[in-house]
């Protein structure tokens, strides 16, 4: 049976021996604390020389990864020098410690999804200790944060990218002009307030924190659930009275970047200490490849703990909003009240002005849980131009306020951004800006589509008037307005599947001959007739779907509609005005279809009943909670696979369709049989006309 003794400068009250197998061989594994005296560690690594095969220095602060001063204390370089004098090879775990931050790294951005870390926003409490990680860690996202200055110089500023961790490690970065000799402590410093703050602010900020073994306690012995609650903690052989620090500050995930090679947990110079003993190689042979190989191959993976007991996953979303007219712009208590005391253009003026402004966040979104457990939480991103200012100006100034917006998504730590209303409408449908963009980008068209003809459905099943039979199409006549856009078009594809003859209303005949004929070639038994006109073919349909970017233009006369429609209203502005609905209590108008969302999701009022969001912004949250974080659907031609996709990954994350409204609010099944009565009337008072 081979010996492995680790000789730890910590206290002793954590001592254990026991035996146990690796790699088809016996061991011995024991501890020894010696509480801190440095005479005691050197004599129990003479005493010890002779039985051991491999000893193990524990308790030891690592030297910081680059830097010329890199740290070392002063004790742990008098014990490595004592170390090299005795016949039995003796390892820190420091090797190993490297190789773990990188096997863990990357196995769990793997086993997640390939997506765990994407753009999170990672706080390294010392860069300096955790170099390598953080290289690694930049090949995931570039939201990284160094407290360096903070915690080790008192100097209160962070650091932001891995090139300024190397200027200040080299001595070279300007934050040190205010350090004498710019030297770097080898501990965490006394905070003062101020320093305190920043710090608790970028721990609120961050996703992921690192957190250094040697001295964890002292980097977070000040943290509540405010600064820890719901974050990922990196961290090194993480014991159980760690766990249950982080426990009691509602940290989400733990990750234990050193290689879980045995049942219990031990510190990383044990480790490293039966490795070697195993491969019978003096320790200098050794290299990190080797150690890699071994922990990769017994897949000695890392370790995941999820203090609560249940696995938790968070990502983050980004979507864009703008003000949809001139009364919600009045919304900002400010413009509203100098709205009232100002001149009748000074509305105009407001509007011209805001849609320069910089995009801001409008709003927080959190409590999105899915019944599979992984949450979503996000921000409203808001941009100051209307329907009518994104019209009368060229798409660019659109797109760059979009890309500002992305940018923004990006170091808020978004994985993805959806784009709401008319921001998709301008130019090209959000091509330019996913091309541009820095994160993956939709316009959300496949879930509105969706959730269009869904809530179309559902509908015309309530008010009951067209007979529907399983599995056959309705005998009942369907139009598009706006059927060569880009949500129209969807629809237009769709509805062949349900209704036998659909007419697609357009504005150049040229695109509708070309979607009636793609069209053709997936249902080639449907009925399709073409116009430019609504008008023509009104009384006789009984269902529309309107979705054109007519920006509150007249687009149908609701007179004319046969008693009895479903008209169902995408568009945004509305194509159908309050008082036109009025004009008709026996037609039902719906407001497309809205999503309920699962959880308890919280934001500030987007104008919807609670729980209740636009598909677009719903399909965001899907992708999000999918953790399919790639450009979904852009462009016009949005294509019926992914229509399809949505809505079954929709009903996998618990997403419903919202109760259906009007201008009114939500139809109640009593307002419905009122329409329904009326319509029946109105029909019957026809046939008796004619
Ligand atoms: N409810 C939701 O969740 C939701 C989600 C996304 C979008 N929307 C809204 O849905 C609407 C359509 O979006 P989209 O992305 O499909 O836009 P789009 O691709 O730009 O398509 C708009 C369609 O409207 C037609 N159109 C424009 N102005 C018109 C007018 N004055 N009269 C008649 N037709 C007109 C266009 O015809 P041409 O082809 O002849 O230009 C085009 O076919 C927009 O109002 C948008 O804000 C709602």
């Amino acid at each position: 049976m081979k010996e492995i003794i680790s000789i730890s400068l910590g206290s002793s009250d954590r001592d254990y021996e026991f035996e146990t197998e690796f790699l088809g061989q016996d061991f011995y594994i024991r501890r020894i604390g010696a509480d801190g005296n440095l005479e005691k560690a050197a004599a129990m690594l003479a005493e010890w020389d002779k039985d051991a095969d491999v000893m193990g220095l524990g308790h030891i602060k690592f030297p910081y990864e680059i830097g010329a001063d890199r740290g070392k204390q002063k004790h742990a370089q008098k014990l490595e020098k004592l170390a090299s004098r005795i016949r039995t090879p003796v390892v820190t775990g420091e090797s190993l410690r490297k190789v773990g931050y990188e096997w863990s790294l990357r196995h769990i951005q793997f086993k997640f999804g390939g997506n765990y870390f994407n753009n999170a926003r990672v706080l390294f409490l010392s860069g300096m200790t955790n170099y390598s990680m953080a290289k690694n860690m930049s090949e995931y996202t570039e939201n990284l944060t160094f407290a360096d200055p903070v915690l080790k110089n008192g100097i209160s500023k962070f650091l932001n990218s891995l090139k300024e961790l190397e200027r200040y490690g080299g001595g070279i970065h300007e934050v040190l002009q205010w350090v004498p000799s710019k030297r770097f402590s080898s501990s965490v410093v006394p905070l003062k307030a101020w320093n305190e703050y920043i710090i608790r602010k970028a721990m609120q900020k961050a996703n992921v924190i690192v957190v250094p073994y040697y001295g964890f306690y002292d980097y977070l012995e000040k943290c509540t659930l405010e600064e820890l609650g719901g974050k990922i903690i990196i961290t090194a052989t993480a014991y159980d009275d760690r766990i249950q620090f982080l426990k009691e500050r509602g940290v989400n995930v733990v990750i234990d970047s050193t290689p879980k090679i045995l049942e219990r947990v031990v510190a990383v110079n044990v480790l490293e200490a039966l490795i070697i003993a195993a491969l019978g190689k003096p320790p200098e042979e050794v290299t990190d490849d080797d150690l890699l190989e071994v922990v990769s191959e017994q897949r000695m993976d890392p370790r995941v703990v999820y203090p609560s007991g249940d696995p938790k996953r968070v990502n983050r979303f980004a979507f864009v909003i703008h003000p949809l007219s001139q009364e919600h712009l009045k919304k900002e208590k400010s413009v509203d009240f100098l709205s009232k005391v100002t001149p009748p253009g000074f509305l105009d003026a407001v509007e011209k002005v805001v849609a320069y402004s910089p995009p801001w966040i409008y709003s927080k979104v959190t409590g999105i849980k899915s019944p599979t457990g992984v949450e979503t939480e996000g921000w409203l991103i808001s941009v100051g131009g209307t329907p009518k200012q994104m019209l009368s100006h060229d798409p660019q100034f659109t797109y760059d306020r979009l890309l500002q917006a992305a940018k923004m998504a990006k170091r808020l730590g978004a994985q993805i951004m959806g784009l709401g209303a008319f921001t998709k409408v301008v130019g090209d449908a959000g091509v330019t800006v996913a091309k541009l963009a820095d994160i993956p980008i939709t316009t959300g068209n496949s879930y509105s589509a969706s959730g269009a003809l869904w809530a179309a459905a559902d509908a015309v099943r309530r008010m009951g008037l067209v007979k529907v039979e399983k599995k056959k199409r309705l005998n009942a006549k369907t139009m598009v307005v706006g059927a060569t856009g880009a949500i129209g078009s969807v629809c237009s594809r769709l509805l062949p599947y349900a209704f036998e003859e659909v007419y697609m209303v357009g504005r150049n005949m040229a695109k509708l001959l070309a979607l009636k004929a793609s069209i053709l070639e997936e249902t080639p038994d449907v009925k399709i007739h073409l116009s430019t006109r609504a008008d023509k073919y009104l009384p006789d349909m009984d269902v529309i779907v309107t979705a054109t970017s007519g920006a509150g233009k007249a687009i149908l006369d609701i007179t004319k509609v046969k008693p009895g429609c479903v008209i169902t209203d995408v568009a945004r502005p509305l194509d159908l005005s309050a008082e036109d609905v009025a004009k008709r209590p026996d037609v039902l108008v719906i407001e497309s279809g809205e999503i309920e969302l699962p959880g308890n999701p919280e934001m500030k009022n987007i104008g919807l009943p609670q729980k209740v969001v636009y598909a677009c912004l719903a399909e965001t949250i899907v992708l999000a909670l999918e953790g399919r974080f790639e450009t979904f659907t852009i462009g016009r031609d949005i294509e019926w696979k992914k229509v399809r996709d949505i809505y079954k990954m929709g009903l996998k994350h618990g997403m419903k369709l919202a109760a259906i409204s009007g201008v009114n609010g939500v139809f109640t099944d009593e307002d419905i049989a009122k329409v329904k009565a009326l319509a029946l009337e109105a029909r019957e008072k026809a046939k008796e006309a004619a």
